[in-house]
This record gives C-alpha cells, sequence and structure tokens, in this order.
C-alpha cells in the first residue's frame, strides 16, 4: 500500500515539475515526436551565479528595477525538440512592439508582439545601443503562435522538397545525395529528407521558442531586412554579443552547440531570459539546455 502512495505521489511531482512543457503526444509530424518523455526540469538551474558579483553599468538612463533583480524560472521556459509547447500555449502579457523597432513590412502586415517584460527589455537595449552609435537595428519576428510555426514549417520543407539545396547537402553530405539523388536522376529531394533538412534550421510547430513570446529576430537596413548568417558582420551583432546580456538577452542558437540546441548557428536569434540568467550564461558560456541541466545524454 505504501509503495502505492509513492507511486502516486513521484507521478504527481513528476506531472508538476514537467507543467506545460512535456512532449506533445498529438504531434503533427511523426519523426519530429519525442520517443521519450522529456525529463522533468530541475526547479533551479544546477550552477554557479555569476551575476552575483556583477556589476552592471550603462550609458542611458536604465530603469533597472524592470530588468527582473533575481532569477524568475518563468523566463527560462524552454522550448525546444525535447520540450515541445502545447498548441494551446500562449504568453500571458503580450504587447505590440514599438514601430520605430520593427521591420517596415512586418509592421504593415500584422505588427509584431513580445511578453511585456522582455519588450521593455528590448526598447531598454535598443536605445543603448543607438546611444553607442549603433543605429542601424530592426526587428523581424517576435512572438509567433502555433498555426504561424505551421505555416512556417510547411513552406520551409515544400521548398526543400523543390530542389537539393545547400542546406540539404550540409546536412547529408555530398555521397549521401549522390548515391540516393544524383545517380537516379534525382534533382529535388523526397518529403521524408525534406523534413529532415527543414527541421534542421526550422522549428517544427509547438517547438520554436518564439511561441514563448520571449525571443527576437533582428537584421538591419544593410542587409535589406535579410535574415541570414550575414549578421554576424554587422556593428549590430558586435555590439549585442558584448552587451545583451546585461539587458537579459542570450544568443540562442551559437556556433559548435548545434548538438545541444538541436540548431544551425542563428547569429540574428536572441532569447530573454532575465539579466541574471544571462549573465550566467554569458560567463559561462552555457545554452539555455545546460543552464537548464536539460542536456540528454
Ligand atoms: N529558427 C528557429 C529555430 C525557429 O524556427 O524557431
Ligand atoms: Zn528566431
Amino acid at each position: 500500500m505504501k509503495k502505492r502512495i509513492l507511486i502516486v505521489w513521484i507521478l504527481a511531482v513528476t506531472l508538476l515539475l514537467g507543467g506545460c512543457i512535456q512532449p506533445d503526444p498529438s504531434h503533427p509530424l511523426g519523426t519530429t515526436t519525442p520517443v521519450a518523455v522529456a525529463p522533468p526540469l530541475p526547479p533551479e538551474p544546477p550552477v554557479d551565479h555569476f551575476y552575483q558579483d556583477a556589476v552592471y553599468v550603462y550609458q542611458t538612463d536604465v530603469d533597472e528595477s524592470l530588468l527582473t533583480t533575481e532569477l524568475n524560472i518563468d523566463y527560462l521556459i524552454l522550448a525546444n525538440k525535447v520540450y515541445v509547447l502545447g498548441a494551446d500555449h500562449a504568453p500571458a502579457n503580450l504587447t505590440r512592439l514599438d514601430t520605430s523597432i520593427v521591420i517596415e513590412w512586418q509592421e504593415k502586415i500584422e505588427g509584431l508582439y513580445l511578453e511585456s517584460t522582455a519588450a521593455f527589455a528590448l526598447y531598454e537595449m535598443i536605445e543603448e545601443m543607438k546611444h553607442a552609435g549603433v543605429t542601424d537595428i530592426w526587428v523581424t519576428s517576435a512572438y509567433r503562435d502555433y498555426e504561424y510555426q505551421q505555416k512556417t514549417f510547411n513552406k520551409h520543407k515544400n521548398s526543400e522538397q523543390q530542389t537539393i539545396s545547400d542546406a540539404a547537402m550540409e546536412y547529408f553530405g555530398y555521397e549521401y545525395i549522390y548515391n540516393n539523388y544524383y545517380t537516379k536522376g534525382k534533382t529535388a529531394l523526397s518529403s521524408a529528407d525534406a523534413e529532415k533538412v527543414a527541421l534542421s534550421y526550422s522549428a517544427a510547430p509547438g517547438t520554436s521558442e518564439h511561441q514563448t513570446g520571449l525571443c527576437v529576430d533582428f537584421t538591419t537596413q544593410s542587409l535589406w531586412g535579410a535574415l541570414n548568417t550575414d549578421f554576424e558582420n554587422t556593428d549590430a551583432f558586435a555590439w549585442l554579443a558584448q552587451n545583451a546580456y546585461k539587458f537579459g538577452f542570450i544568443l540562442r542558437y551559437p556556433h559548435g552547440k548545434e548538438s545541444i540546441t538541436g540548431y544551425t548557428y542563428e547569429p540574428w536569434h536572441y532569447r530573454f531570459v532575465g539579466r541574471e540568467a544571462a549573465t550566467d550564461m554569458h560567463c559561462s558560456g552555457m545554452t539555455l539546455e545546460e543552464y537548464r541541466g536539460a542536456v540528454q545524454e
């Protein structure tokens, strides 16, 4: 009897800790549905806290009381290929981003929305950046709901099915493409292979952290609003690399961490985690997965 109570108790704690970020078993893309149940995340990051000794210096009049002053687990939500958000997950306090920082065509279509604390931190960060002389910066993507992700992912998958892209060549390697496609006279990927390539750079519905309302994609006028790795050659990128953590943002998909984050390098994608956690990750070089103790062995 005692044993049964213990099992029920363990199950209840597991469900409680896992909350809404358990894998979604009804995921529409079979191959992306995690096979094992994601382990519950530790309630506190099990790491050293660099932020406790950090001194933050700002050139502009930053209201630090609104940048979060202690670790806040709400801003450490993990959304990736293992920790899948449900179709209904939506951030509580979305606010429409000020038009002055949003790329014009996005603003015209529908506007961009972000969780309100993250939006405040973003405004402060951009003001500081502009004060430092880096004025060419645009936000081109922020909150994306489930349906939007579905459309985006399908668009990427369909485009991979039209051809054999550089991304496909990089993903599979020349030998695989040669043996499976060129020798058979085929010039476009199969549906299954197109899905694999698309998944290496585009999140399947429910797995994009854009659904948390806590991240943004940046671009610049000099790049004509494009979203590609040329962003790393901009002044904005150089400034963000040094300063984003002071405002609670981290470069979410760095070079060399692809096997941990599940995504190729994205110099344009910044995630709000709160100033303290961002400082910890900036100083330790950890990704959010590592920081949350969620790296799969
Ligand atoms: N490109 C990022 C991973 C996304 O689609 O959310
Ligand atoms: Zn992004």
